[in-house]
């Protein structure tokens, strides 16, 4: 038989278990009063293989346990679990006759954009009852939230999840849910990877004693699979936040923020710009060209704007000159072209005149002109992130923030782009921006306008502002960070003690997402 492809694994969440993290999930949760141990999307068993492996190194341990799974697309080699019940089913559809003590998993990390119509209303359906979990939910939730179905009294899961949980919005209401019938909920973060065939980072989340609120909560960052981290207790209020992030060196990084940095005379970035989304327009593959293919359809200048579609074009503070590869089309309401006729009349054929966003508009091809902003701020980012002025007329697609300037002299807007480079803002970004398992950092508008920011009427040097530019240029952005806190911790008056704390747990939040290790 031949190998799956890595595309058909991930459209069928087929990422077996390495021995090793399948032994440091079920070890926990195994001992002597388990009777019953399934597992939801069993694969070959290896996971209840790891807990009969578990419940025999118990010393004394005598008790029968039974061990099933079920799994869509059961594998021919099976692990040999002497009476392990495995059975070929789609769990959603799956109901076991009994309840049971413990349930492990490592289930299907398929995105909600790979899962078909009617599997999602399935999902939907068969969940609905417990949570109503949203529309854009990867399939791993669903299985989560009817695994907990399947649990008697006092029953534990122990489940391997993407750093999504932590993260992703529609991951907060089931988190919520978790607390209210957990007793107790542990999560290790993992860093690196640990999987043979994808580079996913995951988390292992223990979740016990169900049918009682959680009384504990504690997450730990390790690099080391067995290792015991230092647990950081979490709040229940900080696990039903947006982003789940444990402090950092003893610290609640909202409250540092707040006592150390808000009463320095920051203030939040709302108070200074309005910030929007890039241009929507429903169907960028049609409406956002190269210059080639513009040219190609003969597009008019007077219908083309600039357009910035990728963080990666930030290379400065500015934008001056900046010639960006995509250009917006401004589509004329009658055109005459037939060159243009026949471009829009294959955007039908694609349906695209049906799309929510087109409907309303009058064609639906017309874009409505919107001011240009005066800056950009990426939407997500891998490195650190960074606002460039807007000096050359260009629009954004929705991957990149629009700020619109309230009343800032030029001085200040550079004052603002300091701000938002230095320390404290980029520990802010860290700790409330969505993270996820490949190390991205997404800055949700919510967000972003809540940044701290210091903007002063004093002069900027233009000698240190034009070094912290050339320092981005130079692809330097650590060290341009360091120039911009400098500067800014000088003129907020920030004590070094603060100064030093801040950049410790600048540097812990950044070890964390990029996976590159943790320090405890
Ligand atoms: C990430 S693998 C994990 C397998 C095994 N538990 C392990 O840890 O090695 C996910 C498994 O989910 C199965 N699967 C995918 N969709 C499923 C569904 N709707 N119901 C049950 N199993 C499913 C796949 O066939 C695959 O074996």
């Amino acid at each position: 038989m031949r190998k799956p492809s890595t595309r058909q694994k991930q459209r069928n969440g087929v990422f077996y278990t390495p021995e090793l993290l399948a032994r440091a999930l079920a070890t926990p949760l195994i001992n002597r009063g388990t009777r019953s141990v399934f597992d939801p999307s069993c694969g070959d068993g290896r996971l209840l293989h790891a807990a009969y492996r578990a419940s025999r190194s118990r010393q004394g341990f005598r008790s029968a346990i039974s061990f099933s799974g079920c799994d869509r697309a059961l594998p021919h080699t099976k692990r040999t679990l002497g009476t392990a019940k495995l059975v070929r089913s789609d769990f959603i559809d799956y109901r076991p006759s009994t309840l049971f003590d413990v349930i492990l998993m490592n289930p299907p990390f398929v995105r909600h954009h790979r899962l078909s119509r009617a599997q999602r209303a399935k999902c939907q359906a068969e969940t609905a009852s417990l949570l109503k979990v949203k529309q854009t939910s990867d399939l791993w939730a669903y299985f989560v939230l009817k695994a907990a179905r399947h649990l008697r009294n006092g029953g534990s899961i122990g489940a391997i999840l993407p750093w999504s949980f932590l993260s992703a919005d529609y991951a907060k209401p089931l988190r919520i849910w978790l607390a209210e019938r957990f007793s107790e909920i542990r999560v290790k973060v993992l860093s690196g990877s640990h999987f043979d065939d994808t580079k996913e980072r995951v988390i292992i989340v223990w979740l016990k004693g169900y049918g009682t609120p959680a009384s504990k909560i504690s997450l730990e960052y390790s690099d080391d699979i067995h290792a015991t981290g230092s647990k950081i207790p979490i709040s229940s209020k900080d696990w039903a936040a947006d982003t789940v992030v444990a402090g950092t060196q003893g610290q609640n990084i909202q409250k540092f923020l707040k006592r150390n940095i808000f009463s320095a005379g920051f203030t939040h970035l709302e108070n200074h710009a309005k910030i929007r989304i890039g241009v929507v327009t429903g169907a960028n593959e049609f409406f956002v060209l190269s210059r080639s293919a513009a040219r190609r359809i003969a597009v008019q200048s007077d219908w083309r704007s600039p357009i910035l579609s990728s963080a990666r074009e930030f290379h400065a503070l500015h934008f001056n000159g900046y010639r960006p590869p995509s250009l917006l089309i401004h589509f004329p309401k009658d055109p005459q072209k037939e060159s243009i006729k026949s471009y829009l009349a294959s955007g039908k054929r694609k349906k695209l005149h049906l799309r929510t966003h087109s409907q309303p508009r009058k064609p639906w091809f017309r874009l409505r002109r919107e001011a240009c902003p005066n800056a950009f701020f990426p939407y997500r980012v891998t490195d650190t992130p960074f606002m460039a002025l807007n000096d050359s007329g260009l629009q954004s697609t929705n991957s990149i923030h629009r700020l619109y300037f309230k009343n800032l002299t030029t001085n200040q807007a550079k004052w603002l782009q300091v701000a938002l480079l230095a320390a404290p803002s980029q520990l802010f970004f860290e700790a409330r921006g969505r993270i996820y398992g490949n190390g991205i950092l997404k800055l949700e508008p919510g967000i972003l306008k809540r940044a701290p920011v210091l903007v002063s009427s004093k002069p900027l040097s233009i000698k240190a502002y034009r070094k912290i530019e050339s320092l981005i240029i130079a692809g330097k952005r650590q060290a341009a960070v360091a120039a911009a806190s400098q500067l800014i911790y000088k003129t907020a008056g920030i004590q070094p003690r603060i100064q030093a704390t801040i950049d410790r747990m600048l540097l812990d939040l950044k070890l964390r997402r990029s996976g590159r290790g943790f320090r405890s």
